[in-house]
């Protein structure tokens, strides 16, 4: 795993956007793993500008999103289709249909998360995937204890989590309790991960992510089992390490 360590979350959020570019300059037809939540809205909000200032086209671009709420309708405002609707694909030039997103909305999320799983395959493999990291560890909704061997599944989100989301709902009886996720195995099957993680209140979770412990209660740590993986994180987030 490769360290960058930046002042703070706009310089790293910049230097994220910089791979991203280099990575789709490399290969228009890239396809990116994509992630929702607070951590990469500085990273879209560079690349929005990298279109409209620097040329960078995502027209022939493909993008695979982490995870969905099940229950939200695609046009939720809390749902992550609108997440990324607002936040990045309404400003750049990429095919909606060339988007991907899992459905909460299916009759039967089971089938969803087959369906989504050929899509990783089909689509893919992810050339360059966007992760953020949860307090106590998780990627996509990969709570503590999922089966590192997990491919795209359904999820109860814990206590915490929803805590921590209900910040976006009126109230946390409004936040989702359940959500489709890519598994660790599905997040690992990218050739290229960049985790991004800013501010204090992931100071512990990076210094649990850098102590190299491989475990089941920390999802992020499985990480350490692919060898292309870049930490953007800054200063905050770096403080106890
Ligand atoms: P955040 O969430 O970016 O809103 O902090 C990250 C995560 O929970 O994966």
């Amino acid at each position: 795993m490769k360290v960058l360590v930046f002042d703070n979350y706009d310089e790293a959020s910049a230097q994220a956007a910089q791979l991203v570019e280099a990575q789709v300059l490399e290969n228009a037809q890239s396809v990116l793993g994509l992630a929702t939540g607070s951590t990469p809205i500085g990273l879209y909000k560079n690349l929005i500008e990298g279109v409209k200032t620097r040329g960078v086209s995502y027209k022939n671009v493909s993008t695979i999103n982490l995870d969905e709420y099940i229950g939200l309708p695609t046009d939720h405002s809390e749902s992550y289709h609108t997440f990324m609707a607002e936040n990045l694909f309404n400003h750049i030039d990429i095919a909606i249909d060339n988007t991907y997103v899992p459905n909460g909305m299916a009759v039967s999320p089971e089938e969803e998360c087959v369906r989504y799983e050929e899509i990783i395959d089909r689509v893919g493999p992810i050339d360059l995937q966007i992760l953020g990291i949860g307090t106590n560890g998780h990627i996509g909704f990969n709570e503590p204890g999922t089966d590192p061997e997990s491919l795209t599944h359904v999820v109860e989100l814990v206590a915490s989590t929803r805590e921590s989301n209900a910040r976006f709902f009126p109230s946390i009886d409004d936040v989702p309790t359940h959500a489709v996720t890519t598994g660790i195995k599905s997040i690992l099957k990218s050739k290229k991960i960049i985790l991004i993680a800013s501010g204090a209140s992931k100071a512990e979770a990076v210094k649990q992510l850098l102590s190299k412990e491989i475990s089941q209660d920390f999802p992020a740590s499985y990480l350490w089992n692919h060898d292309d993986v870049t930490l953007i994180v800054d200063q905050d987030a770096y403080s106890l390490v």
